[in-house]
């Protein structure tokens, strides 16, 4: 949530920031801004709304003599998205942006008013910039900054400039991610390497607790033992950004791209006769006997999926929690459990807590995760990459489907090690895994028949995905995809538990979408369907086997494993979600009050 960034040198600033606020736009686009500072020259722009509006402002800024910029993009917290409340703020002479919530802010700003400050904003962040010049008024300003930060309660990634050290960027890092990138034309900062790649050569990952400064090429970073000697690591150079391509939206393009990124999951992962994940030191399943998952989202649904799968298969205890859920409530954990999280972004600041206080419980650790180097990859002792290339898409589509296929992979996996599966058993997952990137291709006549069908769904009083089993986390999956870019209230449920209540709601404008696989509990499900049908409900059926009561039908063809069912009917609901949302003419890709990587809690 929220995206920073910031440059120390003589290159052109606007352009720098404008870059690099572009790729962090995922983490929030509420509002965006920049301040420079060259020389005794202060300038700063700020616009509501997508950073288009920003760069529109700003058109005929230059600076290119040397000097400090820092920019930022905001998904709002504290205060409304208006242009009061975008960062950078100012104080009299210095300007701050930041990505986390300062918690105690309330009973700062209370402090400072009664001190005669006057605030701007509603934000907790403008507190930082008052605490910073209050505290120059009798320190040199690295001193001040020390003092400012001292005082900050929260997740913090900040960066302050000010004409009294026109040459240098304050910085801090407390939970929420910052990176120094170092290139030959200056000294950048960012909340992902995505933002410098290309300008920056190596970078330094700030772990919490770090802070420091900038000054024109020389950079100090400090924690609570003193200074910090540092190492940097290289930076590649050919993470292209992710385009288009010719789709409407980026969430198509990735839908599309699930039957490719997948082979790069399982790339040196599934061979033969067996899977391997050469991440894994031997050794490292010894004395565990269950095993604990914790996610957020699209990638808590995939985590539920997975606990199917670990308890069928590798005959494992799993239980999976919602990490904001996880947090407070004193979880009994036993070091023979071993604690998964799963992440797209690696930032999302429920999930890295809850893996913290896990690892100070003793448990060992794994990420499944698709972005390397991120705080969760760092965190964990084993992280399994998903793979799937940088997804834009707010709606998460790509990610599941590898993070999926990563979590089938370590399901077989351990089952291999406690050989509680038979040799043929194996083969024949891995006969169905090497099936997968055929079933996730997107055919023209599947999507040409779902943008029909689409049509008809656009209204109502809201959606029901049901289904069973391992189809019950992909019917909250696809009602979480509806209802995030299209704002249709949608619900996944499991089917069987329909009667017990929600079945009240049964009419012809309760639309249905009924998951129907012939590998699991087929005749269950057609069951609870039928019982919805009687009650008029409007009946949307995904499956294999055609079905008489339903109003529209979506057949499935590939009814061979259930885990190519998922994959399946998987794509079918991505693409009625990017369907409906386009019809109803929303930004699919930025769709209203979402930000990418939640990195506040
Ligand atoms: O980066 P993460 O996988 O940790 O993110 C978790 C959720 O914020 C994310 O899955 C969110 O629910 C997506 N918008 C779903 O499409």
């Amino acid at each position: 949530m929220c995206g920073i960034v910031g440059y120390v040198g003589s290159s052109e600033k606007k352009e720098i920031l404008l870059d690099g606020l572009k790729e962090l736009e995922y983490r929030g686009y509420d509002s965006a801004g920049i301040a420079v500072i060259e020389g005794s020259n202060l300038n700063s722009f700020k616009a509501v709304g997508k950073l288009e509006n920003l760069v529109e402002k700003a058109k005929s800024f230059k600076a290119d003599s040397f000097g400090v910029a820092i920019g930022h993009t905001r998904w709002a917290t504290h205060g409304k998205p208006t242009e009061l409340n975008a960062h950078p703020h100012l104080g009299k002479k210095s300007y701050v942006v930041h990505n986390g919530i300062i918690e105690n802010y309330q009973e700062l700003k209370k402090e400072l008013i009664a001190e005669g400050v006057t605030f701007l904003s509603q934000t907790d962040t403008e507190v930082i910039v008052h605490l910073f010049e209050k505290y120059s008024e009798s320190s040199e300003p690295f001193e001040a900054f020390q003092k400012a930060i001292e005082r900050l309660d929260g997740a913090y990634a900040t960066l302050l400039i000010t004409q009294d050290a026109p040459d240098t960027i304050f910085f801090a890092k407390h939970g929420s991610p910052m990176l120094i990138g170092f290139g030959e034309d200056g000294i950048y900062f960012a909340s992902s390497d995505t933002a410098i790649i290309g300008k920056a050569s190596e970078v330094y990952y700030l772990e919490d607790g770090e802070y420091g400064y900038a000054k024109g090429s020389d950079v100090a970073i400090f924690n609570k033992e003193g200074k910090v000697e540092f190492t940097k690591k290289p930076l590649s150079s050919d993470k292209v950004s992710a385009q288009k391509d010719g789709y409407r939206f980026f969430m198509e393009k990735e839908i599309y791209e699930q039957s490719t990124v997948i082979v790069d999951t399982m790339m040196g992962r599934v061979l033969d006769s067996e899977v391997v994940l050469d991440e894994i030191e031997s050794g490292f399943f010894d004395g565990i006997n269950a095993i604990k998952i914790c996610a957020c989202g699209t990638s808590y649904h995939s985590a539920l999926a997975a606990s199917y799968l670990f308890e069928r298969m590798a005959k494992i205890r799993c239980d999976v929690e919602i990490a904001s859920e996880f947090r407070y409530k004193e979880p009994l954990l036993s070091s023979d459990t071993l604690f998964i999280t799963i992440s797209q972004s690696g930032e999302t600041a429920d999930t890295l807590e809850a893996l913290k206080m896990a690892k100070r419980a003793g448990l060992k650790s794994l990420t499944i995760c698709n972005v390397d180097n991120s705080s969760i990859v760092r965190e964990s002792d084993v992280a399994l990459l998903t793979r799937a290339g940088i997804e834009k898409g707010v709606a998460s589509t790509k990610a599941f489907a590898t993070q999926t296929m990563l979590l089938w992979i370590l399901a077989i996996y351990i089952a291999q090690l406690r050989e509680s599966v038979s040799k043929e058993q194996i083969a024949s997952e891995i006969e169905a895994m090497r099936h997968s990137p055929t079933v996730l291709k997107v055919t023209d006549a599947l999507h040409s028949k779902i943008h029909r069908l689409s049509k008809r769904y656009l209204h109502g009083h809201g959606f029901f995905f049901i289904g069973r089993d391992l189809f019950y986390p992909l019917a909250l999956e696809g009602a979480l995809k509806l209802k995030e870019i299209s704002y249709l209230h949608a619900e996944g449920y499991p089917a069987g538990e329909m009667k017990h209540g929600p079945i009240a709601l049964a009419d012809s404008n309760l639309f249905t979408v009924a998951l129907m696989p012939k590998t699991l509990l087929y005749d269950k499900i057609k069951s609870n369907v039928e019982e919805l049908s009687a009650r008029d409900a409007t009946i949307l059926a995904i499956s294999p086997e055609s079905f008489e009561l339903a109003d529209d039908f979506i057949q499935t063809k590939y009814a061979s494993h259930p885990m190519l069912e998922f994959f399946e009917m998987m794509v079918v609901t991505q693409l009625l979600a990017l369907e409906i949302s386009i019809r109803l003419g929303n930004d699919v890709d930025m769709p209203r009050n979402l930000a990418k990587s939640v990195t506040v809690e």
